[in-house]
């Protein structure tokens, strides 16, 4: 194909292609770059968060319940006692200054149906209990957003049985508040539930997008113009220059001897015409000699 062309469309095509390529290449590579920043970025959030959370969930369990155990050993108290009662209750006062940020205890058999896991959350879950993941993080999308998660998994043990075991053997107010249908028949040893954070990376992605697309534009208009200039260079290098030749030699085959290239660049051009210049000397003593 390329073989057929004029020099002139033969580079720019050449360089089209280089134009294309580099410019595919720049721009997936740039976005591979940016979405990992993206999510390392989030994933430092949602370590921060979950640090948070466990370590309220540890002052719960080593500073207040054995207190509350021992205080009131007969009270259902599951503000001070239940560390998912009291992590769910922090993460929605979390949630009032930064609402964009999510934290869920999520389980396919909950207690309380707004912890149901969705179908992305049940799935991990069940990963999870297989034993096939033993954490997970990446982007996901939630209600039309976008989000880095990251998921861990809470496994039951036996402190949990007492009120996940049977509606009969766990405290009966705890079985008028969340009913007897769901959140039951936990078995020591099973992945029950998982931990996930959501935090929201559409204004970063939006962001590396954008940058992006400035990048794009610039390599563009630098390409643009070295295409232009470089056109310019041929033109004025390699087409006029050939132009001139292609007369000269038509008009002496034409027996105008009296023509002569002219050429002002020291190039290969410049070779090409005094060489021609030289033929064009023998030939016309040639011609001097065979007309005697
Ligand atoms: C004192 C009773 C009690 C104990 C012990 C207990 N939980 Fe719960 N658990 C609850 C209550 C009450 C909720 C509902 C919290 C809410 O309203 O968000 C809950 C919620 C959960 C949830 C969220 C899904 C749902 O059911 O709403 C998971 C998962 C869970 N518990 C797992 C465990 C695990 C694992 C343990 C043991 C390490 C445990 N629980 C120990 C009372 C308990």
């Amino acid at each position: 194909m390329l073989k057929n062309m004029t020099i002139r469309k033969r580079i720019m095509v050449i360089l089209v292609m280089v134009y294309v390529i580099s410019l595919g290449l720049a721009v997936g590579g740039g976005y591979y770059v940016l979405r990992e920043d993206t999510a390392r970025e989030s994933e430092e959030k949602t370590q921060i968060f979950a640090a948070a959370m466990s370590a309220t969930t540890r002052y719960l369990l080593t500073q207040i319940r054995p207190k509350v155990e021992n205080y009131l050993p007969e009270t259902y108290f599951p503000e001070a006692t239940v560390g998912i009662v009291m992590l769910t209750e922090a993460a929605k006062m979390i949630q009032e200054d930064y609402p964009e940020y999510i934290f869920r205890i999520a389980s396919p058999n909950p207690l309380n149906p707004e912890n149901r896991a969705n179908p992305f959350e049940a799935r991990t879950i069940e990963a999870f209990d297989q034993g096939d993941i033993e954490g997970w993080k990446g982007f996901v999308e939630k209600n039309g957003k976008d989000y880095f998660a990251i998921a861990s998994p809470m496994p039951a043990s036996e402190g949990c049985i007492w009120c996940h075991d049977t509606p009969e053997t766990a405290h009966p107010e705890m079985v008028e508040k969340y009913g007897n249908q769901s959140g039951y028949g936990y078995v020591a040893g099973d992945v029950v539930g998982g931990r996930f954070i959501y935090v929201p990376t559409e204004v970063a992605l939006q962001q590396a997008e954008k940058k992006l697309t400035f990048f794009a534009g610039g390599f563009s208009l630098f390409f643009l113009l070295m295409l232009l200039a470089v056109d310019r260079i041929i033109v004025y290098s390699v087409v006029k220059p050939i132009e001139n030749i292609v007369s000269v030699a038509t008009d002496i085959s034409k027996g105008k001897m009296d023509r002569e290239l002219v050429i002002h660049t020291n190039d290969e051009i410049k070779t090409l015409a005094e060489a021609f210049n030289r033929m064009k000397i023998s030939l016309a003593k040639a011609m001097d000699i065979l007309s005697r």
